[in-house]
């Protein structure tokens, strides 16, 4: 059997254990970046299930990440949460990286919610500030659909001139007006990571047009694209790597940049989903 084949079946084999719970088709995934958990706590009719009863499923390494599959209402729309992702950083394979999103496809979500962490470079950011990803530089110098194509999954060569959907794009700056939201709008920079970027690096990040960087959510807006699915993306600025004005950050700091500003992230969301 084929590498590809090995993978489709084992995507297979996991959607198959979702379905037979019978939890309902929800149209709308949302997987949770670091720090942005608090969201789980608004979920209700909650089906948790841990990562570490799905069969063939992958562990997560991460501290803030707790690692499980979600199935509930989030403020009266039906959800799949996935709390704890998995980072090309920790050793997993792009496929791996972007196994949830694949198995998300086969239980029957259409749109997908990515939320993550970033280092901002736009000089007129603020550290706790909201991003939402307009478009994407992939510098991970790999991507999850290189190998052998299946056509039945989606086409060779992926058509990327609106990865992030300007609907959703549009939906989300209508509710921050309404709730008084600030919102930033910019481009991700998605690297490897694990370390943070030299000042030489933002500096670059930026002179190529990146607004923020951060080490997750390329290669499963690739993914998610491939399949078929619109994504809606959006970052907390965490700490900032400013031409000229750069500091050193931990991920002590990242994580409670994003704890404060997650409150005002999770009402955004929650205040989107019947609109989508
Ligand atoms: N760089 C990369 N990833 C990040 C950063 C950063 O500055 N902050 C949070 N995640």
């Amino acid at each position: 059997m084929s590498i590809e084949q090995i993978a489709k079946n084992r995507i297979e084999k996991i959607a198959s254990f979702f379905k037979a719970k019978q939890l309902g088709t929800p149209k709308i995934g949302i997987v949770l970046g670091s720090g942005l958990g608090n969201l789980v706590n608004l979920i209700t009719d909650k089906t948790v299930i841990p990562y570490s009863e799905i069969p063939e499923y992958l562990v997560s390494t991460v501290v803030g990440h707790s690692g499980e599959w979600i199935y509930g209402q989030l403020n009266g729309v039906p959800v799949i949460v996935l709390s704890g992702r998995f980072h090309y950083y920790e050793g997993y394979s792009m496929q791996e990286v972007t196994l949830p999103i694949q198995i998300l496809k086969e239980v029957g979500v259409e749109k997908v919610i990515l939320s993550n962490a970033a280092g901002g470079m736009n000089p007129s950011f603020k550290v706790g500030d909201i991003m939402i990803i307009r478009d994407h530089i992939n510098m991970f110098g790999n991507n999850p659909l290189l190998g052998v194509n299946d056509d039945t999954l989606g086409p060779r060569f992926l058509e990327m001139s609106e990865a992030y959907s300007k609907k959703m794009i549009k939906i989300a700056f209508a509710t921050a007006e309404k709730l008084q939201i600030h919102l930033q709008e910019g481009v991700y920079m998605g690297v490897t990571g694990p370390c943070y970027e030299t000042p030489s690096e933002y500096k670059m990040f930026y002179i190529l047009g990146a607004d923020a960087v951060g080490m997750s959510t390329v290669p499963e807006t690739i993914m998610a694209r491939y399949r078929g699915m619109e994504v809606f993306a959006l970052s907390v600025i965490t700490d900032l790597g400013i031409v000229g004005k750069s500091e050193k950050i931990s991920h002590e700091e990242v994580l409670q940049a994003s704890a404060k500003a997650s409150p005002l992230m999770e009402k955004l969301v929650c205040e989107m989903l019947p609109q989508l």
